[in-house]
């Protein structure tokens, strides 16, 4: 395909967006929000359960009332927790459109929500000083011109599907993507990162990916309209994308790509799901929610942690406790997060740590995911420290190389820093020692 574009094309297919402020935020939200949230087991509820989609659309489009629901205190919650920026699903799988598409009448407007929910949701984030990203499903599961295929979907195994698929054109669906992107990226003000959402190409042609989608025709409309925009890496094509996107898990370092490494943004869930699951009880506790930020932060990459409101338009009590705590420990700490990468090459944190560090202040954070007795040792640090504080309360923490006839029985020890903690834990969620360097 790449031999018929013209370099100007290709220019824009390859070009990069910003994320020099993406770097520094570290930490988002992630909003999953749909017809899902009535069912409220599984944003997959309809794939799951095989809903057919004219079934799924009279059973809970003409019932989506979110009469509780206030952005404000969305956006408040999620400042509150530390949150730099929002990602909110537009439309997910299931095709249901959260902002007034002039494409499809399968939109808030025509549910009994009756209005556009995306533009308070942007305007309110953004009064509080967040960025605004849009999530967008390349899946569909209502347009009649999606192609139903044997993989995913409420119809994949439906004894009728070829015949089901006659008079698709998937073409179509394409275009109508192009349409809601440009109408995404051009009425909600400045949308700072588009996350589209996934391909699932097989070898003999019967999954999706970029010629389903015509990646590079989206990816040209995206950029041409707002090239500093945030892309991620599902569109199935090996250009285009600023961010790589592992999903429900923490990568063992950070993400690398042909050997080197890139921004990356780890997307993770307080339970299992997505959307707003009532009976899931796998609810991460404050304390994992921390390490896992720190965790992230630590090689060099940002966390996206997701709440999925209910029908209502409310945030799930259960999320609401968890970003209250990460809020009290992001209020403390927000320095060893905003601003830091990974340690300088070379330092390696001891057992149960994790190293953040800010290179333009040069100064070193060691988290402690367990409270050792008394001391701590930190290699490859003597004589690189000019002064240490625990950063929960500013409080200086002493400490000492090894002396020297210590390092005469134990010269492999030489470079050892010895920091003297307090023997009580600090009563912090995951306590942290601020390393002032020389
Ligand atoms: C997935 C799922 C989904 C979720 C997303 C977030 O691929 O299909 O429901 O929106 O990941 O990363």
């Amino acid at each position: 395909m790449h031999g018929t574009v013209t370099p100007q094309l290709d220019d824009i297919l390859k070009a990069k967006g910003d994320t020099s402020w993406f770097t520094r935020d570290r930490l988002g939200m992630f909003i999953h929000w749909g017809l899902y949230s009535l069912p409220g087991r599984h944003e997959w509820v309809q794939h799951n359960e095989k809903i057919a989609p004219a079934d799924y659309r009279e059973r809970y489009f003409g019932r989506f009332d979110p009469d509780l629901y206030d952005p404000e205190l969305w956006a408040k919650a999620a400042a509150g927790a530390g949150m730099k920026y929002v990602v909110a699903t537009a439309k997910h799988h299931e095709g249901f459109c959260l902002w007034d598409s002039k494409l499809t009448d399968y939109t808030a407007v025509h549910s009994p929500a009756r209005r556009d929910l995306i533009r308070p949701l942007v305007e309110a984030f953004r009064g509080h000083g967040l960025r605004t990203g849009l999530y967008y499903s390349l899946l569909d599961w209502h347009h009649p011109h999606y192609r139903i295929d044997p993989h995913i979907g409420p119809l994949r195994e439906h004894p009728d599907r070829e015949a089901l698929n006659r008079g698709r054109d998937q073409g179509t669906y394409a275009a109508y993507m192009r349409g809601q992107v440009s109408e995404l990226l051009t009425g909600y003000g400045d949308i700072d990162v588009m996350w589209f959402d996934f391909s699932y190409p097989k070898p003999d042609g019967s999954g999706k990916g970029k010629d389903d989608w015509e990646s590079d025709r989206l990816l040209e409309t995206v950029r041409t309209l707002r090239p500093s925009v945030i892309l991620d890496d599902r569109l199935d094509v090996p250009y285009g994308w600023d961010i790589k996107t592992p999903e429900q898990f923490q990568p063992r370092s950070g993400v690398v790509v042909d050997g080197k490494p890139v921004v990356w943004e780890a997307c993770q869930t307080f339970s299992g799901s997505w959307g707003y699951h009532r009976d899931e009880s796998s609810w991460k506790s404050v304390e994992q929610i921390v390490r896992m930020l720190v965790d992230t932060v630590s090689k060099d990459g940002n966390l996206l942690l997701n709440v999925g409101p209910t029908s209502r338009g409310e945030f799930d009590r259960r999320a609401i406790e968890r970003l209250e705590g990460l809020g009290a420990w992001m209020r403390r700490h927000g320095r060893s997060i905003y601003g830091c990468g990974p340690a300088p090459a070379g330092l390696n944190a001891p057992q149960d740590c994790r190293y953040t560090y800010d290179a333009e202040r040069n100064r070193l954070y060691l988290h402690l995911f367990t409270w050792p007795f008394r001391h701590i040792e930190l290699h490859g640090l003597r004589d690189r420290v000019a002064y240490a504080q625990l950063l929960d309360d500013g409080s200086e923490i002493p400490f000492k190389g090894l002396d020297d006839w210590e390092v005469k029985e134990l010269p492999h020890l030489r470079d050892l820093l010895q920091l003297s903690l307090p023997v009580e834990k600090p009563p912090v969620t995951v306590p942290v020692i601020e390393l002032f360097l020389k």
